[in-house]
């Protein structure tokens, strides 16, 4: 039970790191690079700003082999809440949307129930959610890796069915592993798949192995064009979200073309 290697994903998760216009501009550059390419096996989900969600979806729109997500949103689906931004309001611009990243979790204290329930919403608006978890440096050190992982996916399922699962995609996100973290040694290839074993075992226990075999399961922290291939290679590994490389559109093709020649 390892997984099906079919359905490979990038996800390209811009944070707040370029201009409007340079999102844009990478935008440009995503849609001439990709020219010529056929990732027959792969998807590309690009994430950007709110601001420039809809400039980059246009810009992406006649690209078949990419796709608009967005970086988070809030659980509510109206209301009084300055500054957030709703399901509703993405809906039109979003095929995908990241929830429960550690860098959200640590601004906001989003809780694991809190990303279970936006997932939910977001499926029944028909966005992908891309469900983060991971556990911090912190928790590494105090060999609590499983037990923080374990409590965060069987928090999830908690408001899955089995057909709402087969629409989560999950991402196992060491915290210490981002690359805003300075991590001082890049994660195990073998370990990270390891740990993406047990969150498959873990939805094997409670909707069977089909849907365990289904699920996508993606890798991220600190990913690039020369380690990507370490990760993806492992056994039931989908695909990766990728944060600071995913800025350099040169670099993120290069990503897409190398995870697709290892999807089979
Ligand atoms: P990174 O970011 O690839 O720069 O480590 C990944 C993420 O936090 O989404």
């Amino acid at each position: 039970m390892l997984g099906n290697k079919k359905n490979g994903l990038v996800v390209a998760n811009w944070k707040m790191e370029l201009s409007h216009k340079g999102e844009v501009e990478a935008a440009k550059a995503i849609k001439n690079l990709s020219k010529g390419h056929n990732w027959g096996n792969t998807k590309l989900v690009v994430c950007p700003s709110y601001p420039s969600l809809m400039a980059v979806a246009q810009e992406l729109a006649k690209v078949d082999e990419v796709e608009i997500g967005a970086q988070n949103v809030h659980s509510e689906d109206k209301g009084a809440w300055t500054g957030e931004v709703s399901i509703n309001q993405i809906a039109p611009f979003v095929q995908w949307c990241i929830v429960g990243h550690s860098e959200q979790r640590k601004l906001t204290g989003l809780n694991d129930e809190q990303v279970a329930q936006t997932a939910v919403r977001l499926i029944q608006y028909g966005i992908t959610p891309i469900v983060c978890l991971g556990e911090t440096a912190e928790q590494r050190a105090q060999d609590k890796t499983i037990e923080i992982v374990t409590g965060q996916m069987k928090q999830l399922l908690a408001f899955m069915t089995r057909m709402l699962m087969a629409k989560v995609v999950v991402t196992y996100e060491p915290v210490w592993a981002i690359s805003a973290n300075n991590p001082m040694d890049l994660p195990d290839p073998a370990d990270m798949a390891g740990t993406m074993l047990l969150l498959r075992k873990i939805v094997s226990a409670e909707f069977g192995n089909e849907a365990a075999e289904r699920m996508r399961v993606l890798y991220g922290g600190s990913v690039k064009e020369s380690n990507v291939a370490e990760y993806v290679k492992e056994p039931g590994v989908n695909g990766v979200l990728v944060g600071s490389a995913s800025t350099q559109p040169r670099q993120l093709i290069e990503i897409v073309n190398l995870v697709d020649g290892l999807i089979e």
